[in-house]
């Protein structure tokens, strides 16, 4: 059962002259990404099938993130009523499907998935509590609040059975790590960068990994402050079983927050001039 429900939203609170355009593509983008997480849930349960207990956890979990692309489609369209969120779900869908057919995980093993499961909720924990720090838009912060909440508990329940499973499967370290740092590189994936765009583009433009990806990274990485990125290298530290205040776990820190600072600043920028209410 989820921990929150949208009725406890008050959506009449919805404020417009306090919606940030360029939030409003990042919000949308994540609205197409959360909706589509039962693709993830199929691929887990199927990785973990001899795990009912996993298995059930993992359907709450698929509902939770279902529940976010749902709060947070709902707020899009709210903000952006010319917003059609079916189609462009439809779009992103016709564009980027997960392989959920494979039988093992992708990672080499059932705890490869856990760590990289772990990096998953690590990223989005961090970036909806920077989202919701910087949005002055009383609803949208209220729902990031709560997402990033929730965010928080699927890290500490792929960690927990990570923790249970060491026995079973005892990764080195360094295999942790670099489990943890393919996983935070696949955010330069097409997911995200066809999600941004088929959230965003006009229907003339063409899809660019390079440019609608680095737009979308530009836009969420600005919203980072220092405290995220140390909250984040805290959560990647624990899952690769690096202690947060080694050297490696400092060296990771400072890394993290490069990497954002550069997305920030360096990947090119899409200018959504059009208007991202009306595109
Ligand atoms: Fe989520
Ligand atoms: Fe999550």
């Amino acid at each position: 059962m989820s921990r929150w429900t949208l009725s406890e939203i008050a959506w009449d609170q919805l404020e417009p002259a306090k919606i940030d355009p360029d939030m409003l593509a990042v919000i949308k983008t994540a609205a197409l990404v959360e909706y589509n997480s039962h693709d993830y849930g199929h691929y887990l349960n199927t990785i973990f099938k001899e795990d009912q207990e996993f298995q059930s956890k993992v359907n709450v979990w698929v509902k939770e993130e279902r529940q976010h692309g749902q709060a947070l489609e709902k707020w899009a369209m709210l903000a952006d009523p010319e917003f059609d969120f079916e189609k462009r779900f439809q779009t992103f869908t016709d564009m980027f499907s997960l392989k959920t057919g494979c039988e093992d995980s992708i990672r080499g093993s059932q705890n490869g998935e856990l760590i990289a499961r772990c990096i998953v909720e690590t990223g989005t924990s961090s970036y909806y509590t920077a989202l919701a720090d910087a949005c002055e838009e009383p609803v949208l912060k209220l729902i990031c609040q709560k997402i990033a909440a929730d965010e928080f508990c699927h890290f500490k329940l792929f960690y927990k059975y990570l923790q249970q499973r060491a026995e079973k499967e005892d990764l080195s370290r360094f295999r942790r790590i670099c489990l943890a740092l393919g996983r935070i590189k696949e955010t330069d994936d097409d997911e995200l960068a066809m999600a941004f765009y088929a959230a965003n583009a006009s229907p003339c433009e063409t899809y660019s990994r390079k440019i609608h990806g680095g737009a979308s990274l530009k836009r969420a990485s600005r919203y980072y402050k220092r405290k995220h990125t140390q909250r984040a290298a805290y959560m990647t530290a624990k899952a690769s079983a690096v202690a947060p205040q080694s050297f490696v776990g400092a060296l990771r820190e400072r890394l993290i927050y490069a990497y954002v600072r550069w997305n920030a600043v360096a990947k090119a920028d899409l200018s959504l001039s059009r208007g991202t209410r009306s595109l």
